[in-house]
């Protein structure tokens, strides 16, 4: 199963780097695939440790895609490093090996403390909506114009239907990235 995630890292001197992931998971064993170069994959080689985030405020997963990678932090119990003030819980993790790759090395990691902090409040389509648009984002050099047009139409009904004002500030920062996008390649 592949849960999207936010990863804490931090480098050797303590400074820490937010990154939204897809992470593979089997109960408390988890793979980060990184692709090169990353911020989050020299963290994980320089400190052998991570945090997984489990986050409903998704402007931090757009926010992360838009220039905005300030969210408060708190200070992790059983490994050097920090967890989002707003994680629903998080898992501290240890990393166990790398298998190495040009391209998108694989990073096996093994939960060592588990915190819960608040509960979770249900699905909704809005967050998934953001969710996805923000993984249009991260591949707006790659993907067709026409291809992005019709997954955001797609998205947009349940997004409008059910957004809230977090869900509604995430998706703008998200659009505003996609417009300047187009207007530059026009
Ligand atoms: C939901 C979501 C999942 C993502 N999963 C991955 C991933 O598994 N690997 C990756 O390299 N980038 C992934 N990205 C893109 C990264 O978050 C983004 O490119 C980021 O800047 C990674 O580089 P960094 O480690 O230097 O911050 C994902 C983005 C989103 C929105």
């Amino acid at each position: 199963m592949i849960l999207e995630t936010l990863i804490t890292t931090v480098n050797a001197s303590k400074q820490a780097h937010i990154a939204p992931m897809g992470v593979h998971t089997d109960n408390d064993n988890f793979i980060i695939l990184p692709f090169r170069p990353s911020a989050t994959l020299d963290n994980l080689l320089e400190t052998q440790t991570a945090v997984i985030n489990y986050c409903d405020d998704v402007r931090i997963f757009s926010g992360c895609l838009t220039g905005r990678r300030d969210w408060p932090l708190e200070a992790t119990k059983t490994i050097e490093g920090y967890y989002l003030q707003a994680a629903l819980a998080h898992d501290e993790l240890q990393v166990e090996r790398i298998e190495d790759d040009p391209v998108r090395p694989k990073v096996f990691c093994r939960s060592v403390h588990k915190s819960n902090h608040k509960p979770f409040s249900g699905f909704n389509r809005a967050q998934f909506a953001v969710i996805e648009a923000a993984i249009l984002v991260s591949r707006l050099n790659m993907l067709p114009d026409e291809k992005i047009r019709q997954e955001l139409d797609y998205l947009t009904i349940g997004f409008e239907k059910t957004a809230g004002s977090k869900e509604r500030e995430a998706w703008n920062w998200l659009m505003e990235v996609i417009e300047q996008h187009w207007e530059k390649s026009a």
